[in-house]
Parts: C-alpha cells; sequence; structure tokens
C-alpha cells in the first residue's frame, strides 16, 4: 500500500516537475559547504531501464525509488548496492575501458548523513553535468537541467534527515540532433558528473547573487546590486571594500533586491597587474566575502580598448582536458593553474576558453594570474535554428555562463556561437542570443567566432551579416591547413566590412610530436610550425586585427581524427602534445608573442 502510494506521488512529480535550475547561488568557493565528491555507485543504463517501462512510458519502478527486495519472494531488478563506482567529479569514459565510448545513461547514487542544523537552509549544488541531468533525494525528485557545462542548485532542506540521505542523478550524455551542442562536434563527448558536488549550507535568508563592477563607460564608479533569497527580504546591506576605503550601506527592497551606484578611487585590473579587492558584503542575516577585480573593457573603432588604453589581445584556445593522463575532462584548480601557466609561458595576455563555459577555477585562476577571457556557449557548427527548444536550451546556457562569471575581471568577450552557417534562421537565433546576453550583462563585449570569404584567389572578406550585432568580430581561418599550404598565406589581403576590432579566434594546423620532416611534410612538426610562421606574418600586417587565439593550446581528443599512428581519435592541433610535450611551432608563437608586448 506504502509502496504504491510512494509510485503515484513520484509519477505525480515526475509528469507534473519540469523544473529546471533553481536561482543560481553564486560565489560557491566562499560560502560554507559540504563537498559529495568521492565514490559514487553506478548503474549504466544504455536502455533507460530505470526510467521507462516497456511500452516506453514512465516505469512505476523507476531507479528514482531506489528500491529493496521487502522479503525473499519480491521482485526488484534494481540495486545501487553495486560495485561498480566512478570518481565524481569526473567523466565517466575516461574512468574505464569499458566505459569509454559510452553514450547515454548513468545512475549515480550517493549516500551520506547530514546532521540539520538550526535556521539552516541546505541547497545541493553542481558545477555541470554533461549533458542532461535529473536529480532526486530520498526518493524526491528536485527538478532536470539540460546543458553540458553550467552549474545549477536545488534546495533540499525539507528532505534531509540526519542518516542515509541518498541523492540519485539520472545522467545522460546521448547527443541529440536538437540538442546544445547538437550530434556533430569536433570534442570528446565526455558524459557525467564532470565537476564538484556540494551541499551549501546558507541562512534562513541569505545573499544569493550579487554584481559588484565598474559602472559601464566608468573608471571611477562602482554600480550593481544584491540579491536576498528568503523571507526577510528587506534588509539593510554592507558593501565594503576595506582597502579602497568603501563602505555603502542600502535597503532591499520587498523583493530582496538593492542597488547601488558610488563612486570609487582604484587600481584597476590587467593582466600586468592582475589586482584583486576583498570585497565584503553583508546583510543583517549573512555575510560573504569575494575577491574582485576591476577593470573597463570597451571598444573604440577598430580598437578593444582595456581601461581605455588599446590593447592586442595576446591569445590561445583552450579546451577544457586535463593537462595530462590520456584525455578526460578538467575540473580541479591543478588543471587550471596548468593550463593558464602554459598560456602564460607563451607569452599570452588572453584565452579562448572554447567551445563552451569551462569550469570555475579557470575564470577565478585567470583572475588571479592575469589572462582575459573569451567565454563561450556551444552554439556550435550546425544547430537546428528554428526549433524553439533548442534556442531556450542556448539562452539558459548563455544565462547561466553570464549568471556564473559576472563578478570576473578576467572575463572580457561573451561569445555565443562557433563557426555557424551564414543564412537568415542562424542569423536571427544568435542576433537574438546577441541582445540577451547585452540585457543580461551591459558591461562585457559580444563576439562570435565566424567565417570568412574569398572575394577573389586573394582577397578575403569578413562581411558575416552577424558581425553588425556584435562588439568584437571572432573570424576562424585556417590558412595553409585546410586552405592551401602555408606559402598561400604570403599574397593574401584581408579586408573587414566592420569598423569593429577583429580578432582571429583560430588558425593553426596538426603534427604529431616527435614527427619530423621537411616543411611540406604533413603531420610534421616543421609542417605546423610554417604553417603558424606563414600566418603570423601575414596577419601582423592587417591592422584591424587586434588579437588572436591560435588553435589551440593541447592536444584534445575527439573521435573525428581516426588516422591510425598520427591522430588515434586525437586532434594533433595542440602546440603541446597529450604528454605535456612542446611542439616546435610553442617556440614561434612564444616569441611572436614576446615581440607583441608592450614595452612598458
Ligand atoms: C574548427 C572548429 C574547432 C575544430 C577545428 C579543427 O575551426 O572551431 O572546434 O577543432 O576547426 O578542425 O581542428
Amino acid at each position: 500500500m506504502l509502496r504504491s502510494f510512494i509510485i503515484i506521488a513520484l509519477l505525480m512529480i515526475i509528469f507534473s516537475y519540469n523544473a529546471k535550475a533553481m536561482d543560481l547561488i553564486t560565489n560557491v568557493d566562499n560560502r560554507s559547504t559540504v563537498s559529495l565528491n568521492g565514490r559514487w555507485n553506478v548503474i549504466v543504463d544504455p536502455y533507460e531501464t530505470g526510467y521507462y517501462d516497456y511500452r516506453y512510458e514512465l516505469a512505476d519502478d523507476s531507479y528514482f525509488l531506489n528500491e529493496k527486495p521487502i522479503d525473499k519472494t519480491d521482485r526488484v531488478e534494481s540495486s545501487f548496492d553495486t560495485d561498480h563506482m566512478l570518481q565524481v567529479p569526473g567523466d565517466w569514459n575516461s574512468q574505464e575501458e569499458r566505459m569509454f565510448f559510452y553514450e547515454g545513461t548513468v545512475w549515480y547514487h550517493r549516500l551520506f548523513d547530514y546532521q540539520p542544523k538550526p535556521e539552516t537552509r541546505v541547497f545541493l549544488y553542481f558545477g555541470a553535468i554533461n549533458y542532461k541531468a535529473i536529480v532526486s533525494i530520498n526518493t524526491d525528485i528536485l527538478g532536470e537541467h539540460e546543458g553540458g557545462f553550467t552549474p545549477f542548485n536545488f534546495e533540499i532542506t525539507n528532505q534531509l534527515r540526519e542518516k542515509d540521505n541518498f541523492v540519485i542523478v539520472k545522467a545522460d550524455n546521448k547527443r541529440l540532433r536538437e540538442a546544445v551542442p547538437t550530434v556533430n562536434t569536433d570534442w570528446f563527448n565526455y558524459g557525467g558528473l564532470t565537476r564538484r558536488v556540494m551541499l551549501i549550507e546558507t541562512p534562513e535568508t541569505f545573499i544569493r547573487d550579487y554584481l559588484i563592477q565598474l559602472a559601464p563607460g566608468s573608471r571611477e564608479r562602482i554600480a550593481g546590486w544584491v540579491q536576498l533569497d528568503g523571507t526577510k527580504t528587506e534588509q539593510q546591506i554592507t558593501v565594503r571594500i576595506p582597502e579602497a576605503g568603501i563602505e555603502q550601506t542600502i535597503r532591499s527592497d520587498s523583493l530582496g533586491r538593492a542597488e547601488f551606484d558610488f563612486s570609487a578611487e582604484l587600481t584597476l585590473w590587467s593582466p600586468d597587474h592582475p589586482k584583486l579587492y576583498e570585497v565584503e558584503i553583508e546583510c543583517e542575516s549573512d555575510q560573504l566575502k569575494d575577491r574582485i577585480g576591476f577593470r573597463t573593457i570597451e571598444t573604440r573603432g577598430n580598437d578593444i580598448l582595456l581601461n581605455g588604453n588599446p590593447a592586442f589581445l595576446r591569445g590561445i584556445c583552450i579546451h577544457e582536458e586535463a593537462p595530462f593522463g590520456g584525455g578526460a575532462r578538467a575540473f580541479s584548480p591543478e588543471h587550471a593553474r596548468t593550463l593558464l601557466g602554459w598560456a602564460k609561458e607563451l607569452n599570452c595576455n588572453f584565452v579562448r576558453l572554447a567551445h563552451y563555459p569551462h569550469n570555475e577555477y579557470m575564470t577565478r585562476i585567470a583572475d588571479e594570474m592575469g589572462l582575459m577571457v573569451w567565454s563561450e556557449i556551444p552554439v556550435y557548427w550546425t544547430i537546428l535554428w528554428e526549433n524553439q527548444p533548442t534556442f531556450d536550451n542556448a539562452a539558459n546556457q548563455l544565462e547561466e555562463m553570464i549568471l556564473r562569471d559576472k563578478n570576473k575581471a578576467s572575463v572580457i568577450l561573451w561569445s555565443v556561437a562557433n563557426e555557424t552557417p551564414v543564412k537568415p534562421e542562424r542569423t536571427k537565433f544568435l542576433t537574438s542570443l546577441v541582445k540577451l546576453a547585452r540585457k543580461l550583462d551591459n558591461t562585457r563585449l559580444i563576439t562570435a567566432a565566424l567565417e570568412k570569404e574569398y572575394m577573389d584567389d586573394t582577397t578575403i572578406m569578413i562581411d558575416d551579416p552577424l558581425g553588425r550585432e556584435l562588439d568584437v568580430v571572432g573570424c576562424n581561418q585556417y590558412l595553409g591547413w585546410y586552405d592551401g599550404l602555408p606559402a598561400k598565406c604570403d599574397n593574401i589581403v584581408w579586408r573587414s566590412a566592420f569598423e569593429k576590432p577583429v580578432i582571429i579566434s583560430e588558425f593553426g594546423g596538426g603534427a604529431l610530436f616527435g614527427l619530423h620532416g621537411d616543411e611540406l611534410t604533413r603531420w610534421s612538426e616543421e609542417f605546423q610550425a610554417s604553417v603558424y610562421r606563414h600566418n603570423l606574418d601575414m596577419l601582423d600586417k592587417v591592422k584591424f586585427i587586434k588579437g588572436m587565439t591560435p588553435w589551440i593550446l593541447k592536444d584534445f581528443r575527439s573521435p573525428k581524427r581516426q588516422i591510425p599512428r598520427i591522430q588515434d581519435l586525437w586532434n594533433r592541433k595542440g602546440l603541446i602534445s597529450d604528454r605535456g610535450e612542446r611542439k616546435q611551432a610553442f617556440d614561434i608563437l612564444r616569441t611572436f608573442y614576446g615581440r607583441k608586448k608592450p614595452k612598458n
């Protein structure tokens, strides 16, 4: 009787819930948290037996029920009491040979005790789950999340008990035509709980989110807001920046929101001087600290202005892959420090985090190390431009990316797309995303990686209509690799239809580390070095190009790359091999950027 009641209740919830991630809690690194990282029990479920019955309808013995046999006669055909465990955070593909190519559902289960605290709310937070997740605790379905690279959280205050809480997650990384990204990508579809999982403990009314940045166009005013979450919405709120002698008190309204705009005398953040201030936000029931840098980023004609001064963005593209270890999603501060350290070694002041929002350690540590960041949503190649749910999904991922990183000085560019075809429905889709990005954040520049076209054999034109909507025009080009041989660069004239800064957001070529030959031997380090030499010579003469992010820092896994003993499912365009070895082209770019560094 009790079980059928639970089943009916669960089915009502499953049918009725369409909860997306609740309002995101930001700055999780500086809150009271309990980590749920570690070994989780898993069930690999390619036929989604734990979710659908034999009529492909929602099963009444869903794995979310976590059922156990009541007596020896009882038939329960699932159990999380498995000895199949996976490490969280971490993709499943890289943890076991049998999971390498797996695409489908994996059920994750974590048991934990929890001592409830008085007047304390508790939220279950995921750094990201690739790709689609349904989350439950103690058989309560909390909601779902779609999108493999942005955080989300659910409140679980009322579901928690002292002993034997269990979180069950249905994680599904099946590629879907209507998804974002869609079915074809040039990166590995690492699935699972790929980033950290934690409980966040907050007071009953707490500081959930805030924006504290320089007012657009000003270097002497800080403007922003604080958002409370809880019943005591109208509170006195204080924002302090002690080192700058700032203390501002404001009052939140009946919706828990308080806005402010005050003058400030600050040392501005820049790659050469990545100044971060201790910022304190306090209300009557909560207090929080953060480390925030203040800088302006604007364009003027073809120039990109950092703190009012023209800047050249010496960049490199990075996929979110661990620096070593044979290919896996990166997720830790150590991974971030190594990858960003390699960029610094290249004399970079800029990184393009391709093709999706990376884990928060990347943007936090870019703040500290002094690297400007291009952050991007995976609207990649051949998205379903006329499908409203696809647009809503892309818009949600854009919002979650901006929500999480809007106080990070390092992030200067939001990118809405990569290499998408020029056609009306695509330009309409992306123009709507650009407008949404501006609404969500009027302090940063909006871009996208576009493609070029030839006007004649030697004249290249950048005139993608989406360029009209962007602040900075990104352009991917592969002269010397997909487009002719390296010497083809030597006679090219570049044109742009826009009086705007252009960033060459990709160029490069492949090489297997240790493979040597003459400059025309494809896949040799010498060929890749020649691609870089000819491209750098060509691009350095184009006055409207104000930055570049060659493709790519490190070799990365891709199922599209199939040449035996050369690629072996690796994209070899890295300047560094998958074992951390530097190819000849690494030094060519490092020297070029060393010369581009302003003499100060
Ligand atoms: C494209 C694409 C990358 C891809 C690269 C390549 O420009 O943006 O995601 O990996 O080319 O072909 O290596």
